[in-house]
């Protein structure tokens, strides 16, 4: 199956614009949400075995996730969870709607299965979200909901802006993560900071800890950064007990030839992988066990998987794998860790 897509399928749709591709791919896939017959087939097709793990209070039937920005707008959970993921990442979502950057906007760099964005947070808002998630959930998986700011409210403003976000989505989210990572809005990244990080997270966990089911909050976070940086980071993590999805694109272009140095935009994929690693590395040294961590960034097979628990991740996230390996991706990834053998190590609680 992975081979006639890799063959056949990819080939016709890599002919076209991406994010045109990616549309229509994510319609077609949303209206047969409403046909059990068909969610029932591509349920049969993605099967594979459980690999149970309890991470961040949450229970999920395996490890392998879907990373935020495949459905920005919550429009697929119930047909996505058919593809065998353990959970979905929705989102990015902000408090109003926005429509990103100009198009075109997204980019393949095929030979070296990268995939360069420059979206722009574009999304139908919070309460359109809500609304969506009102009726399509339960997805039958946990979902997290992915929140990031608007791109014309100051950086100053940005904790009540993510708070409002987080109000108006909290009763559909299984978990949440703050988006302080995307490259393509300008200054979000300043929120790695340990003032503006503390500034940020405080008043999304006293919102939770008023609430009558508290939901693990995580925080999204670049591989561009600097050891002394990391370390604020999670510091601050272990000081809020909040998890890390490590990590979201890089502005970095160090492992492309010259013709895309110019093109802009956060770069994913397999050029990705061992910037994020690295992070994830650094990151579950300084944490050691004592957070939830999920790995995300060039997960192709399952041999990119499990380096990712390897290296520290309780949870994995794939999203370039997909596009480049096709939708039996999960199915594959936990075929090969049973086939090794492989199971992941931590499965502990969190506060
Ligand atoms: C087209 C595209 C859009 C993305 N949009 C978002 C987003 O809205 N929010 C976010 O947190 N990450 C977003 N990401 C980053 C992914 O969630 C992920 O962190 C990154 O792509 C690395 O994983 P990968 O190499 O498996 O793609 C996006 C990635 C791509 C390729």
């Amino acid at each position: 199956m992975s081979f006639l897509y890799k063959k056949l399928l990819r080939e016709v749709l890599f002919q076209f614009d991406p994010e045109t591709v990616h549309d229509a791919m994510l319609r077609s896939v949303r209206s047969l949400q409403n046909v059990s017959a068909a969610g029932r087939v591509i349920e049969l097709l993605a099967r594979a075995g459980d690999f149970p793990v309890t991470a961040a209070g949450i229970a999920f039937k395996n490890p392998i996730g879907l990373a935020a920005g495949f459905d920005k707008n919550c429009e697929a959970p119930r047909i996505l969870a058919k593809l065998g993921f353990g959970f979905l990442e929705l989102g990015t979502i902000t408090l109003r709607p926005q429509t990103g950057n100009p198009r075109p906007r997204l980019f393949r760099a095929r030979e070296h299965k990268g995939i360069i964005n420059r979206m722009g947070f574009n999304n139908a808002g919070a309460y359109e979200a809500a609304r969506r998630l009102q009726r399509l959930l339960p997805a039958g998986v946990p979902v997290g909901l992915n929140i990031g700011k608007n791109a014309d409210c100051p950086l100053d403003d940005a904790p009540r802006n993510y708070l409002e976000t987080l109000k108006t989505l909290y009763p559909f989210g299984d978990y949440f993560t703050l988006n302080i990572s995307s490259p393509n809005t300008l200054q979000l990244r300043e929120l790695h900071r340990k003032e503006r990080l503390a500034r940020l997270v405080e008043p999304a966990l006293d919102f939770i800890n008023g609430s009558a089911a508290k939901k693990p909050l995580f925080i999204k976070i670049a591989p561009d950064l600097e050891h002394a940086e990391l370390k604020e980071v999670a510091e601050t993590a272990l000081k809020y007990s909040l998890g890390i999805i490590a990590t979201n694109t890089t502005v970095k272009r160090d492992h492309l030839p010259e013709v895309w140095r110019s093109c802009e935009g956060g770069l994913s994929g397999l050029p990705l992988r061992d910037l994020s690693n690295e992070t994830l590395k650094k990151l579950a040294g300084l944490t050691a066990g004592r957070v939830p961590v999920m790995g995300v960034g060039g997960v192709f097979d399952g041999a990119s998987a499990i380096e990712k628990f390897r290296l520290g991740a309780d949870l994995v996230q794939v999203y370039s794998g997909l596009i480049y390996e096709g939708p039996l991706l999960v199915k594959n990834i936990l075929n090969y860790m049973k086939k090794t053998g492989f199971s992941p190590a931590k499965t502990g609680e969190y506060a």
